[in-house]
């Protein structure tokens, strides 16, 4: 098993590149099942995660090849209609077939996800939103079989939450439906506006993106297209909160600063400075140069859908509030049980007591935080242990680090390039 080792307390200096953003890449991978043809796929980011997706579609028959950052899939011949449980297990991304099967054949049979070390997780809003579109989804044997009783027909979705997959899922069911659907309480997170953008490419008819009402007009054929992935935004903000953490000054290119508004935001309120291009991020934080009692201020943060701040950069803020000036509430408002990385960072020294869905951060000189062996338990747990690891003084060993090569691609080289002494050790 490998591990990460980091000795920490060195500023990060100099420029890295944004990937393509994994959670725009799986749903518009799930999206090529929607018509049979070639489609070109750019910017796609070679993760384990979109490694996972593109096994699952050639389960289904489908052939794909990559290019650089592009990723050509091929449609034509589909074979089957089931995402495996043991597929389905190690990524939950998985359900993104149901949407665009249902579209294309009017059947899918899909493990149900089961819950994972953030939360339950549940696919309840997927499954009710299908049956209104004519759906009859039963659940047999840990598998969720769904079959259109005649067509799919348009409707009003409402969502109790605005969940992500879910908005996609019901987008990729409806373009080819009868009639018109209506998603009332869509997440209007970016990744969604380019997954809306490739399917009105292949010839949808999508009104509303970015806002939480999507109008979608059946239309009676599809298109295959070219798409470009959009930037990382959870990557680029990880950056961003590294060079925080650690000081130093680092340009981040290739991303979209519009993407972060409430992070730029809380980073500026801690100290940061961070100039915004339109396509590229310089950030510098000179109160930590020193390395002396850090300048970093305390904020509260309260993670919220977009444009709120994002749920997937809680941990990875909490990693800087453990060594900021004064005590700082996080509040996580989106899953149950994304506090995962909390022990393992006490084990740094960190001083952070968990209340429910609120954490009590109190700040430490960075000096009090020593390195130590910790274990990654999520994706973004695990990036906030990097950080972490990075800003404490000493050798941080972390176990598990399978986590973060489902999200993030050459994390360890992105960061030796920036000076950090980071290395992966089997
Ligand atoms: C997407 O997950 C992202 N994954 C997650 O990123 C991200 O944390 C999450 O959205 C929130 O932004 C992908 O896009 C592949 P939700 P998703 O449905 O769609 C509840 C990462 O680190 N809910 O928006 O699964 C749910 O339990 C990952 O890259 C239901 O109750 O999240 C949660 O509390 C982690 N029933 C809330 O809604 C449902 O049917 C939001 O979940 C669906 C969701």
């Amino acid at each position: 098993m490998d591990k990460i080792h980091i000795n920490g307390g060195r500023p990060l200096e100099g420029t890295v590149q944004i990937s393509g953003a994994k959670n725009a890449a799986l749903p518009i991978l799930a999206a090529t099942l929607l018509v049979p043809g070639l489609h070109s796929l750019n910017n796609v980011p070679d993760l384990r995660d979109t490694r996972t997706m593109l096994k699952l579609l050639e389960t289904l028959g489908a052939t794909h090849s990559r290019k650089g950052t592009t990723v050509y899939v091929d449609t034509s011949g589909l074979t089957g209609a089931e995402a495996p449980y043991d597929l389905v297990k190690t990524m939950r991304a998985s359900v993104l077939v149901l949407g665009p099967l249902l579209a294309r054949s009017g059947y899918a049979r899909v493990s149900l996800p089961g819950g994972c070390a953030i939360g339950a997780r549940p696919i309840n809003y997927h499954l009710k939103g299908f049956e209104q579109l004519g759906v009859k989804t039963t659940l047999t044997h840990g598998y969720v079989e769904a079959r259109c009783v005649t067509e799919l027909a348009g409707a009003t979705v409402y969502f109790d939450m605005p969940t992500v997959t879910g908005t996609e899922n019901l987008l990729m069911a409806s373009v080819l439906a009868r009639g018109t659907t209506i998603i009332k309480n869509a997440a209007r997170e970016p990744e969604v506006g380019n997954l809306i953008d490739m399917l009105i490419a292949m010839g949808a008819d999508i009104k509303g993106k970015g806002s939480d009402r999507l109008t979608i007009n059946g239309v009676g054929s599809l298109q295959p297209v070219e798409i470009d992935i959009i930037p990382d935004r959870i990557e680029t903000g990880t950056y961003l909160i590294a060079v925080a953490a650690t000081g130093g000054k680092v340009r981040i290119e290739q991303c979209n600063p519009a993407h972060l508004p409430a992070l730029t935001e809380k980073l500026r309120a801690v100290g940061a400075e961070i100039v915004e291009e339109s396509n590229a991020f310089v950030v510098s934080c000179p109160e930590q140069q020193g390395r002396s009692r850090c300048n970093l201020q305390g904020v509260d943060i309260k993670t919220m859908v977009y444009p709120g701040f994002p749920t997937d950069l809680q941990a990875q803020f909490m990693a800087l509030l453990i060594q900021a000036h004064g005590t700082s509430i996080v509040h996580e408002t989106i899953f149950e049980n994304r506090f995962m990385h909390v022990a393992e960072m006490q084990r740094l020294g960190a001083d952070i007591t968990i209340d429910g869905a609120s954490a009590v951060v109190r700040g430490l000189p960075p000096e009090k935080l020593c390195g130590a062996p910790v274990m990654a338990t999520d994706l973004r747990a695990s990036a906030s242990l990097v950080i972490a690891g990075l800003a404490a003084s000493g050798l941080t060993e972390i176990s598990r680090i399978y986590h973060l090569e489902r999200g993030y691609e050459n994390m360890v080289e992105k960061l030796q390039a920036l000076g950090a002494d980071i290395r992966r050790v089997s």
